[in-house]
């Protein structure tokens, strides 16, 4: 949660930090900052609300850090909004994560006289720092200060005096760009894409001060490091929203290609991976929110198709499983952003029992890919709307692959899904965006809306209702078919729309789930590809048979845009949500 970025170079900071915060607001999106120094003093400007709503500010310096907030300790006010400062106003600081002993640390500082303007955690930071250079110089400080941190943090660091800028982190991401002659600093690559490929992933413990060009690269033991600068294969324009309205649309309308890339994976890697799949002596799905449906979605397909049983487990749940774990294990974390804490804290409990780690991740360079034994990129591009959609779609074709590859048929797989690629693409189509626009005027006014599916139908009503209930707010609420008698069916009122995922091998059953509905005055949609007289409204997609969920989901995102914006919701920015969640 929240995005820092920073700048250091020949040029005037302001206006890059205003377009590299704008590509980092999926991050967080109550209140944003910006300071800048000119080697004399700090020029600060905060403000509550979105940073995409705002004009940018003049603020001379060519150094400076930019912040876009999702409170966690303070209210949404400009005061607690970053950048925060020392007494002297020399010191400034921009912070992602959580500082979990700030109160002890705050009262340590109250009591030497220090005075706060805000009541988040971060502000302790350069109070610290200017309570440390009372005795030592900036970077010292800067390291002491670190070190009594616990939690998690991404900082940047002004020291107007000296005029230096210093970065670290432990446990939140940050990636430096390298351009010629200046440098960045950000939460996320987007941010300054633009500007360079060119990347430094830090390591969790690592500091770096420019003074100029990179002075110092060490660890919070004060270890001196290296790190190799890699290349990033996105593109700026990937990381843009285009001619379409929202990222989610765009994102929604690249899934053809995503599938593309999705199945160009190297098939030695993937054979490897499979082999280790049938090796191994207990099988791990690991993931957080949409993620964990593409898991659960596997792990039917796994069921059926290889013979497979693999166990599906919450990122924030995994950690008491821990006593099924042993070194013959074999956890597979499935993450976009490879940064989500849960999904992290799973891989070090799993590592912590010996067990072997895979991850399948999205972001290049993240913590996931970086802590995992192996791992193997998603390629979907960047993902930048808060609700994940064509990369909930590469996770299933990277996992359905695998599946394939356990029982040696990974050609025949990967010949299967790119035959999809037509169909996605009419999926995509603004005809079909007509269709489901129609059908979201109908329930658009609804409270309640209900997705039901049986067998791999199943996940899909899962990962639907997230899509729907995350941005148009509505409450959605998935069961699988079977148990609509064992309880929810008592929610269903005259008008109550209800929409049923169908597939031949579970047609008969989800149809008489779909009749009770009917028969009790309900508003039954249908997804698949035959229409049926019990449905009021049919979506039609073509017939994949097992790769069914691929294609069935896409109309659901669909849905799930349309209704948010008739509703009035931005779907790029859900409230209380973020992108990335970095804490547990
Ligand atoms: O980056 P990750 O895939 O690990 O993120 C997991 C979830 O936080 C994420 O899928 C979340 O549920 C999205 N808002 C869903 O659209």
């Amino acid at each position: 949660m929240c995005g820092i970025v920073g700048y250091l170079g020949k040029k005037e900071a302001a206006p890059i930090l205003f377009e590299a915060l704008k590509k980092l607001e999926y991050r967080g999106y109550d209140s944003y900052g910006f300071a800048t120094s000119d080697g004399s003093k700090i020029w600060l400007d905060k403000s509550t609300g979105k940073i995409s709503e705002t004009k940018p500010k003049e603020l001379p310096g060519k150094i400076g850090i930019a912040h876009t907030r999702w409170a966690t300790h303070g209210g949404v006010t400009a005061e607690n909004a970053h950048p925060h400062t020392d007494c002297n106003g020399e010191i400034v600081v921009v912070h992602n994560g959580i500082i979990e002993n700030y109160q002890e640390l705050r009262k340590e500082l109250l009591d030497k006289g220090h005075e706060f303007k805000s009541e988040t955690d971060t502000e302790i930071i350069p109070h610290l720092i200017e309570e440390y250079m009372k005795e030592n110089d900036f970077a010292t400080s800067v390291v002491k200060t670190l070190n009594r941190l616990e939690g998690s943090f991404a900082v940047a660091i002004v020291n107007v005096k000296a005029n230096k800028m210093t970065v670290a982190r432990k446990g939140s991401p940050l990636v430096l760009g390298i351009g010629k002659d200046e440098y960045f600093v950000a939460s996320d690559i987007p941010a300054f894409l633009e500007h360079t490929k060119q990347v430094m992933y830090l390591h969790d413990g690592d500091i770096v001060t420019f003074d100029g060009g990179i002075e110092v690269f060490s660890t919070l033991e004060g270890k001196k490091v290296e790190r190799k600068i890699d290349t990033v294969a996105w593109d700026a324009e990937q990381a843009m929203k285009g001619e379409f309205e929202h990222y989610m649309l765009k994102e929604i309308s690249e899934q053809a290609d995503v599938i593309k890339r999705a199945i160009s994976q190297d098939s030695k890697e993937i054979m490897d991976i499979a082999r280790q799949i049938n090796e191994a002596k207990g099988i791990f799905l690991v993931a957080c929110g949409t993620a964990s449906y593409a898991c659960t979605s596997a792990s039917y397909f796994f069921s059926k198709v290889a013979g497979k049983h693999i166990n599906v487990v919450l990122g924030s749940e995994f950690p008491y499983y821990k006593h099924f774990l042993t070194p013959k294990t074999l956890v597979i974390a499935v993450s976009q952003s490879g940064e989500t804490a849960d999904t992290l804290e799973s891989v070090r409990v799993a590592k912590e029992a010996g067990a072997r780690v895979i991850s399948l991740v999205n972001v290049m360079g993240s913590t996931l890919m970086r802590e995992s034994d192996q791992h193997l990129l998603l390629n979907a591009g960047p993902e930048i709307g808060v609700a994940s959609t064509k990369v909930y779609t590469a996770m299933l074709v990277v996992l359905y692959l695998l599946a394939y590859a356990t029982i040696g048929k990974f050609d025949e797989g990967r010949k299967k899904i790119r035959r999809l690629y037509l169909d996605v693409y009419k999926l995509t189509s603004a005809t079909m965006r007509k269709n489901i626009k129609a059908l979201a005027e109908k329930i658009k006014s609804r409270d309640h809306l209900f997705l039901l599916g049986r067998g791999h139908q199943y996940p899909t009503a899962e990962e639907a209702a997230l899509k729907v209930k995350e941005i148009s707010y509505i409450h959605a609420e998935s069961f699988a078919g079977g148990e609509l008698k064992h309880g929810p069916i008592a929610l269903i009122e005259k008008g109550t729309p209800a929409i049923f995922f169908v597939s031949p091998d579970n047609e008969k059953e989800i149809i008489s789930n779909a009749s009770e509905i009917k028969a009790r005055g309900g508003f039954v949609v249908g997804v698949g590809s035959k229409n049926n007289e019990v449905f009021d409204f049919w979506i039609k997609t073509p017939e994949a048979g097992d790769l069914n969920p691929i294609l069935q989901i896409i109309p659901m995102q669909l849905l799930a845009y349309e209704l948010a914006v008739l509703r009035g919701c931005n779907p790029d920015m859900p409230r209380n949500l973020a992108k990335s969640v970095t804490v547990k």
